[in-house]
């Protein structure tokens, strides 16, 4: 392992490459990676970043993203099967049907979407900006039916935190939805008594019910750093974990569950990095007709969210 590393930094330096990865990639691509972060933080990164290639440690919707915001620089993905099922519970005829129900319907995308999708989308939102956004969108545009897409247990969140009504898509993430269930919070409260209990809202209702707090993985890194408490636990895919762990060395944190795993994520190993950085394999692009539309409810968003 010691020398593919060896030959990765010096492959990284030559090329200009930058790699980025999402908090749930395996710990040993966290340790290789220049940046690891929610999709807010990454999104924000790829603006600024000088490098000419960008690794894009995640699946496929992010580093679609990452090529709308830099369409001149080369965007490559370790693993081109790395998706989303979650982005996959919409498609643009599903979309355009369901706001033809409406007078004047305004969608906010969560950031979980196809490039085709944003495009006909009004405004994005990640999980650390989606109550934001929903104020947002409602105190600064009249009379318009909001569509929140494609995660439901996300658009319930904002539509309670913000108390701003929605008509929100019917999509789940299979990791969050399926796997995080309300009586292992009861179990974990049991066994940890004096830890707080963080989940994503990604997770039903009745799991972000029954915790202290719901969070996007880049708050709950924000959250523990700057909290009393010692004992943590986490419901979200178990991938940050390591993050949380490495960078809070003398406070615990335990998984809500082990199962609450995602697959895609799971995906990206060394030995693609290194090949698809080689062989600049993988490249990401969308076609400038899409990417012109679907760039500007991205830039909506970067602009309302500091
Ligand atoms: P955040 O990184 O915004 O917390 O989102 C989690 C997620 O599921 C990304 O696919
Ligand atoms: Fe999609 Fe869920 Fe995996 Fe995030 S954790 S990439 S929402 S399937």
């Amino acid at each position: 392992m010691n020398s593919i590393i060896n030959d990765l930094n010096i492959l990284r330096k030559e090329k200009n490459a930058i790699i980025l990865a999402h908090m749930y990639q395996r710990p040993e691509v966290h340790d290789v990676a220049d940046f690891v972060g929610d999709s807010l933080g990454l999104s924000k990164k790829v603006v600024t970043t000088d490098a000419e290639i960008i690794v894009f440690c995640g699946v496929h919707f992010m580093a679609e993203t990452a090529y709308i915001l830099n369409p001149n620089k080369k965007v490559l993905i370790p693993d081109i099967s790395a998706g989303c099922p979650m982005a996959d519970m919409i498609t643009v005829k599903e979309l355009n049907d369901f706001k033809a129900k409406f007078k004047n319907p305004f969608v906010i995308a969560y950031i979980n979407t196809s490039a085709e999708i944003k495009a006909q989308s009004d405004i994005c939102c990640t999980s650390s900006n989606a109550v934001n956004i929903v104020k947002h969108v409602d105190s600064t545009n009249k009379d318009v039916d909001i569509i929140f897409i494609p995660d439901r247990n996300l658009g319930y969140y904002a539509q309670k935190m913000s108390g701003v009504k929605m008509n929100i898509w019917n999509g789940f993430c299979p990791t969050h939805n399926n796997f995080i269930l309300p009586e292992y919070i009861l179990k974990a409260r049991k066994e940890h008594p004096t830890a707080e209990i963080l989940v994503h809202p990604e997770c039903r209702p009745e799991v972000i019910e029954a915790a202290d707090y719901a969070m996007s993985t880049g708050n709950m890194c924000k959250h523990v750093k700057h909290n009393a408490n010692k004992d943590f636990i986490i419901g979200t895919e178990t991938g940050i974990l390591y993050k949380l762990r490495k960078k809070n060395p003398n406070k615990n944190f335990y998984p809500i569950t082990d199962l609450s795993v995602c697959p895609n994520m799971k995906k990206t190993t060394i030995e693609k990095i290194f090949d698809v950085l080689k062989n600049t394999k993988n490249l990401v692009t969308v076609s400038n007709d899409i990417r012109e539309k679907a760039y500007l409810p991205i830039l909506k968003m970067l602009n309302i969210s500091h």
